[in-house]
C-alpha cells in the first residue's frame, strides 16, 4: 500500500472520552457525545483525532488497563456507536487515530485471569511470572515502576510474583513470546479493517525488557529502567509490526517514546528502518522539574525550553518528523505552566500556542487546550481520582524522606488537573453532563467555555482556528529549517524557519512586563502573520506577547 505521509500535514486532537462530553447524564463522557461534538472539531479545524481508550476495561488507570481490545467500554457507547463516530469523522474529512496501549493488559484481561487460574496454560508465558526471592517473601527483584511502586505483585500466596510497570491491574505483556506479538498485530488489524487510520502507541519503548530480571543500583526513581526502557529487541518488534501489518495501510503510528534519546528517536523514525512515523518526545515537559520527575518540581527557565526544542528540531530534520504538543492527559494544563501565568490566561495561550505551532513537525491540540482551560487548583486528594496521583501519595506516606517533596506538588502537578470536564457552556457542569460528573468540573466554566469562545471573535478559540489555517499547505512550516534567535535573551523565544527564498520569524515574550528586544529591526520590515495583541508595534513586546513575521528574500 502507498503511504501518503498524511500525517505530516495533520493537526491532531486529542478526545480523552471520559472527560469529553456526557449523552446520557451518567457523569461519564461517551461515543455519541463525541458525535454530537464533531462539527465543533470541524469549525476548529482540525483534520486527525487521537482518541484515548474506549476499549473494555476496568478503568483503574481509566481505560489504559485493557480487559478486551475489540470491544467498548459500555458506559462509553456500542460498536455501532463507535463506526458511527468514525463515519462522522471520515465524512468531515477527520481521520482518527487509536490508542494503542499493548505494554500491558488490565488483570481482567482473559488472557491473565486465564494465566493466574491455571500455571501451565499457554497463557501463563503472555506474561512475566517469576519467583520471588527468600522463598517468595521478597519480589524477584527490586525494580520500581512508573507510579513510584515496586513492579511486582505477588500471585496470592504462592511464591511466584508478576510484573506491572504501571498500577498493579496493568500486568506487562511478555514480548518475547511470540504468540503475544501475534495477538497485537491480529488487534492492529481488526481496527485497520473497521478504517481507523493510525495508532498512537501508548509507552512503547517498555516492550521489549532484558531478561536478566536482577536487581539494579536503587535510585530514586525506576530503579532498573536499564532493564525496561529501550529494550534489546525495541527495534526488531517494531519492525515487524510495521513489516507485518501496519506498512499494509495507509496508516500512521505515534508512539509515546517514554525516556528516549535523540538517538533512539532517530533510529525509531527513520522512513529507511519502517518502524515508527514520528515519536513524542518529553524533553520541553520536563524543564519545570529536577531529573525528570514531575513531583520534584523546579522554577521553568525560557532558556532550558530554549536548548530541547532546538536539539529536536535540529536532531530529526531530515531524518525523521517530529510531534509538537504542550498539554496531553498526563500533564497539567499549560495555562499558568511553562513560564506563563494564569492571570494572563489568554495572551499566554496563545503565545505558547505560536510558539509550538510554528515548529516542523505535527501538531496536537489536548482537548480544552483550545479554549485555554485551567489546572484545577486541587485541595484534597479525596477530589483526586488518577491512580497515578494515589500512588504517590502513599509512597509519600510511607517515605519522610519524600513526603514533603511530594505533598508540596501533588496536587499541581497530578494528572486531574488535565482530566476535569470539557467545558462547552455556562450551565451546570459546564455543559459536560446532567448528572454529576466522575470528577468535579472546575469552577471557572461560567468564564471559559466552548460557547463564549466561538462568540468572542478574539478568543484563544479563534486564534488556535488562524494558526491552524496557517499551517495548512505550508511549505515553510513543513520544510523549512529551525534557526534559534537571540540565544542570549532570558525573556525571548525566537527562531526562524527558512524555505527557498521565504523565512518566517518566530518571537514570543515570557516576560510579564514590556520589553524592548533589541536586534530585530529588520524582522520588522517583514509582514506580521499572527500576533496574539491587536496592532503590534515597534520593538516592544507586551506581557506573553508573540508575533510571527513573514520575510521573502530576494532571490
Ligand atoms: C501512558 C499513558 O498516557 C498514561 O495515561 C498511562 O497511565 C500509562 N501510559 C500506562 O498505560
Amino acid at each position: 500500500m502507498k503511504q501518503t505521509n498524511w500525517y505530516k500535514d495533520a493537526v491532531i486532537y486529542q478526545i480523552y472520552p471520559r472527560s469529553f462530553c456526557d449523552s446520557n447524564g451518567d457523569g461519564v463522557g461517551d461515543i455519541p457525545g463525541i458525535i454530537s461534538k464533531l462539527d465543533y472539531l470541524k469549525e476548529l479545524g482540525v483534520n486527525c483525532v487521537w482518541l484515548s481508550p474506549v476499549y473494555n476495561s476496568p478503568q483503574e488507570d481509566n481505560g489504559y488497563d485493557i480487559s478486551d481490545y475489540r470491544n467498548i467500554y459500555p458506559p462509553f457507547g456500542t460498536m455501532d456507536d463507535f463506526k458511527k463516530m468514525l463515519d462522522g469523522m471520515h465524512e468531515r474529512g477527520i481521520r482518527l487515530i487509536m490508542d494503542l496501549v499493548v505494554n500491558h493488559t488490565s488483570s481482567e484481561h482473559v488472557w491473565f485471569q486465564e494465566a493466574l487460574k491455571d500455571p501451565s496454560s499457554p497463557y501463563r508465558d503472555y506474561y512475566y511470572f517469576k519467583k520471588g526471592r527468600k522463598n517468595g517473601k521478597k519480589p524477584p527483584n527490586n525494580w520500581s515502576g512508573f507510579f513510584g511502586k515496586s513492579t511486582w505483585e505477588r500471585v496470592g500466596d504462592s511464591d511466584e510474583y508478576y510484573l506491572h510497570l504501571f498500577a498493579k491491574g496493568q500486568p506487562d505483556l511478555n514480548w518475547e513470546n511470540y504468540r503475544v506479538r501475534q495477538e497485537v498485530k491480529d488487534i492492529l488489524k481488526f481496527w485497520l479493517d473497521l478504517g481507523v487510520d493510525g495508532f498512537r502507541c501508548d509507552v512503547i519503548t517498555l516492550i521489549s525488557k532484558k531478561q536478566d530480571f536482577k536487581s539494579r543500583f536503587p535510585s530514586l526513581a525506576l530503579t532498573g529502567k536499564d532493564a525496561f526502557v529501550n529494550g534489546p529487541r525495541l527495534h526488531e518488534y517494531l519492525h515487524e509490526l510495521n513489516k507485518d501489518v501496519i506498512s499494509n495501510y495507509d496508516a500512521m503510528t505515534v508512539g509515546e517514546t517514554v525516556l528516549s534519546s535523540l538517538d533512539d528517536a532517530r533510529a525509531l523514525v527513520d522512513p529507511k528502518r519502517e518502524e515508527l512515523s514520528m515519536v513524542f518526545n518529553f524533553d520541553h515537559t520536563d524543564t519545570d522539574n529536577y531529573l525528570g520527575i514531575k513531583f520534584l518540581k523546579r522554577k521553568f527557565k525560557v532558556k532550558r525550553l530554549k536548548k530541547v526544542i532546538k536539539k529536536w528540531q535540529l536532531g530529526l530534520f531530515n531524518c525523521g518528523w517530529n510531534s509538537l504538543f504542550i498539554e496531553n492527559h498526563d500533564q497539567r494544563r499549560s495555562v499558568g505552566r511553562f513560564g506563563t501565568d494564569e492571570a494572563y490566561r489568554e495572551v499566554g495561550a496563545k503565545m505558547l500556542g505560536t510558539l509550538y505551532f510554528f515548529l516542523q513537525g505535527t501538531p496536537f491540540i489536548y482537548e480544552g487546550q483550545e479554549i485555554g482551560m485551567t489546572n484545577a487548583h486541587f485541595s484534597s486528594m479525596d477530589e483526586i481520582v488518577d491512580v497515578e496521583s494515589h500512588d504517590m501519595a502513599k509512597m509519600a506516606k510511607a517515605n519522610f524522606l519524600l513526603r514533603p517533596l511530594i505533598n508540596k506538588s501533588l496536587f499541581e502537578v497530578s494528572r486531574d488537573n488535565a482530566r476535569t470536564p470539557m467545558q462547552w457552556d455556562d450551565s451546570k457542569n459546564g455543559g459536560f453532563s446532567s448528572g454529576t460528573p466522575w470528577i468535579r468540573s472546575n469552577s471557572n466554566y461560567q468564564n471559559i467555555n466552548a460557547k463564549e469562545s466561538i462568540a468572542n471573535p478574539t478568543s484563544i478559540f479563534h486564534y488556535y482556528q488562524k494558526l491552524i489555517n496557517i499551517r495548512k499547505n505550508d511549505n515553510v512550516i513543513k520544510h523549512g529549517d529551525y534557526v534559534e534567535l537571540l540565544r542570549h535573551n532570558r525573556h525571548i523565544f525566537a527562531y526562524s524557519r527558512n524555505f527557498e527564498n521565504e523565512q518566517y520569524v518566530v518571537i514570543c515574550s515570557f516576560s510579564k512586563k514590556d520589553l524592548k528586544v533589541k536586534g530585530i529591526d529588520s524582522i520588522l520590515k517583514g509582514k506580521l502573520l499572527i500576533s496574539n495583541y491587536d496592532n503590534p508595534q515597534g520593538n516592544t513586546f507586551k506581557p506573553y506577547e508573540a508575533r510571527v513575521y513573514k520575510l521573502v528574500k530576494e532571490k
